[in-house]
């Protein structure tokens, strides 16, 4: 992996959200950092993980939400975290880290529904999914301003109100096809890294103890 071209990748996060929202950029910056760590320690616990490109997971983790800068709705900014990744020259599957990261994917259909380009947003590869897991896990806290990682059920409940029952099954299968590929003991090793995570997150700054 390029340090060179990793820290090029949070520059340029850096750059665009103190651009588009300067008081934003250290919640952005934090939610890119804690999805960069979880999911590089999820890739760890795949079977076969020696085929999992870490570089891709590193850079679509930290600018999968770098579109929210130029989205006139929330539902584009994949479509255009993928534009800015591909002008600024990451690789390809980077930038379908950032397209694919929505919800738990968007079909073909639900794009053209959305007004969306005409193709599918769905994360397939694991270094897709990968993403999309850890994002989907991790929950913004404004009152206390912090960030969080909660657990599959609180995501299937979020998406079942938000998107109806449907989609809520589509959420279930997706986050548990990613701990049934982990495995049981892969599973609890991630929880207990999400537990020791958390606790780091809620440290700081919050006032409150982190026992
Ligand atoms: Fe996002």
């Amino acid at each position: 992996m390029s340090a060179a071209e990793i820290k090029r990748a949070w520059d340029l996060l850096e750059e665009t959200a103190r651009e588009y929202k300067p008081e934003w950029k250290d919640s952005i910056l934090e939610h890119a950092k804690v999805v960069h760590d979880a999911g590089l320690f999820l890739a760890g616990l795949f079977p076969g993980n020696n085929s999992i490109d870490l570089r891709i997971i590193a850079l679509g983790a930290i600018l999968h939400d770098v579109g929210r800068s130029r989205a006139q709705r929330v539902v584009e900014h994949g479509v255009r975290s993928g534009e800015i990744i591909r002008e600024q020259g990451f690789p390809e599957e980077a930038a379908r880290i950032g397209e694919t990261h929505i919800g738990v994917g968007i079909t073909r259909a639900e794009a053209q529904a959305l007004d969306l380009p005409d193709r599918d947003f769905v994360p397939v590869t694991p270094e897709e999914r990968i993403v999309c897991y850890v994002d989907n896990l991790l929950y913004y806290i404004p009152g206390e301003d912090r960030h969080e990682l909660r657990d599959t059920e609180v995501v299937v409940d979020r998406f079942t109100r938000e998107l109806g029952d449907t989609y809520g099954r589509r959420a279930r299968e997706f986050m548990e096809g990613v701990e049934k590929e982990i495995g049981a003991e892969g599973f609890s090793r991630f929880r207990e890294y999400v537990k020791e995570l958390n606790k780091k997150l809620y440290g700081t700054g919050s006032g409150h103890s982190s026992t």
